[in-house]
């Protein structure tokens, strides 16, 4: 069986497509590099021992999806390609709608003209909104506060409305919390462009010395010790939630939604304390303002992908902040040797 792998260079898609490797599936990895490097390809096909099959595609650019479907076949597509910088979707709202939404639009259509029906969404906890309370099931009520998260909300609803019209689709909305880790060969990892926004990878360049001191948003928030709380997620867990995601769609269940979470939140200030730990130096820190638009704590209730996917989170933060480490620690310059 053969998956066609959207945003397959990016930091959850590059873990994937090894993962699904490993579970036995071939891949196809389609990429336009738009936040990428090609260097993750190399890196790959060394840990797979394999050439892994790409494709250099923009799919918004009708004429390059078209092509992905008339030129080669595949049973299933998991569906990484994005735009996902919230701030950024903020300042190019036009940018994020256009390239979020019409990529989507052009492989469904595709899908339906070449009778491929298995369909893997990448949504987000972001879908979510602020929740009235935590853990957060799948079945709280959406809503989102940027244009980068009505996006994926969008793109959830465009998804239910195809599967009413045609329930011939097999379609996982998978809302995942806040990736983080690396492969533990240490040879890919998450390497944004310029100054990170997320905070891992922020504290990663803080222990690096890329950075100065890490900023810590807020810490009157209604949280145990006042910072916002995040359920981390090593991102090797999560390529294997897409593994279990892809099994699942293929039972013909129709249209399904899973947090995929570790079920735990943990503080900023007990990330950057794992961190110092696993890197074996203090991180400098200093509290400022709150980050408008954060929210308190966002954790999962994540028991309804262990009972329907037998799939379950098994890094906890240590390794997770270990395997950052030794990702950031090899490549203080991401892919850029
Ligand atoms: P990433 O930016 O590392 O990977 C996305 C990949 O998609 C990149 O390689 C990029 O070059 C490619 N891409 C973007 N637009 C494209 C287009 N038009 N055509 C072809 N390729 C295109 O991001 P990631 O962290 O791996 O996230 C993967 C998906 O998961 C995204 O959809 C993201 O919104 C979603 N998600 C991520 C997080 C997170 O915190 N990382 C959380 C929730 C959801
Ligand atoms: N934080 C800091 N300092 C930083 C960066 C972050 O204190 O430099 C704090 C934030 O205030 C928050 C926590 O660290 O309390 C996590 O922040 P991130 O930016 O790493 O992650 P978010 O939870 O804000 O958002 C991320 C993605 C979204 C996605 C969401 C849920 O950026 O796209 O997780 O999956 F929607």
């Amino acid at each position: 069986m053969t998956v066609l792998v959207t945003g397959g260079t990016g930091y959850i898609g590059s873990h994937t497509v090894l993962a699904l490797l490993d579970a036995g599936y071939e891949v196809l990895v389609a990429d336009n590099f738009v936040n990428s490097k090609p260097e993750v390809l190399h890196r790959m096909a060394e840990l797979a021992g394999r050439e892994i099959p790409f494709v250099r595609a923009d799919l918004c650019n009708n004429k390059d999806c078209d092509a992905l479907f008339s030129e080669y076949s595949f049973d299933a597509v998991i569906h990484f390609a994005g735009l996902k910088a919230v701030g950024e979707s903020v300042a190019k709202p036009l940018e994020y709608y256009s390239n979020n939404l019409i990529s989507t639009l052009n492989l469904l259509k595709n899908m339906q003209t070449h009778g491929v029906r298995d369909f893997v969404f990448s949504s987000s906890a972001t879908v979510y909104g602020d929740p009235a309370s935590v853990p957060i099931t799948e079945d709280f009520p959406l809503s989102v506060t940027n244009p980068y998260g009505r996006t994926k909300l969008m793109i959830e609803e465009m998804l239910r409305d195809l599967y009413k019209a045609h329930p011939e689709f097999n379609i996982a909305l998978l809302r995942y919390f806040n990736p983080i880790g690396a492969h533990k060969s240490g040879r890919i990892g998450e390497d944004p462009f310029g100054i990170p926004n997320n905070l891992l990878p922020y504290v990663a360049q803080v222990a690096v010395g890329k950075l100065r001191e890490v900023s810590v948003f807020g810490n009157d928030y209604n949280t145990p010790d006042g910072t916002g709380v995040r359920d981390y997620i090593h991102v090797l867990d999560l390529a294997e939630g897409h593994v279990a995601a892809l099994k699942k769609l293929e039972t013909g269940c129709g249209l399904v939604t899973y947090n995929l979470g570790t079920g735990k939140g943990y503080s900023v200030l007990e990330v950057i304390r794992a961190f110092s730990k696993a890197c074996g130096k203090e991180i400098p820190y200093r509290i400022t303002d709150r980050r408008p638009g954060d929210i308190a704590q966002c954790y999962a209730d994540a028991s309804k992908a262990q009972k329907e996917l037998g799939w379950q989170a098994k890094y906890g933060l240590d390794e997770m902040c270990a395997d950052s480490w030794r990702w950031q620690s090899l490549n203080p310059n991401g892919y850029d040797e």
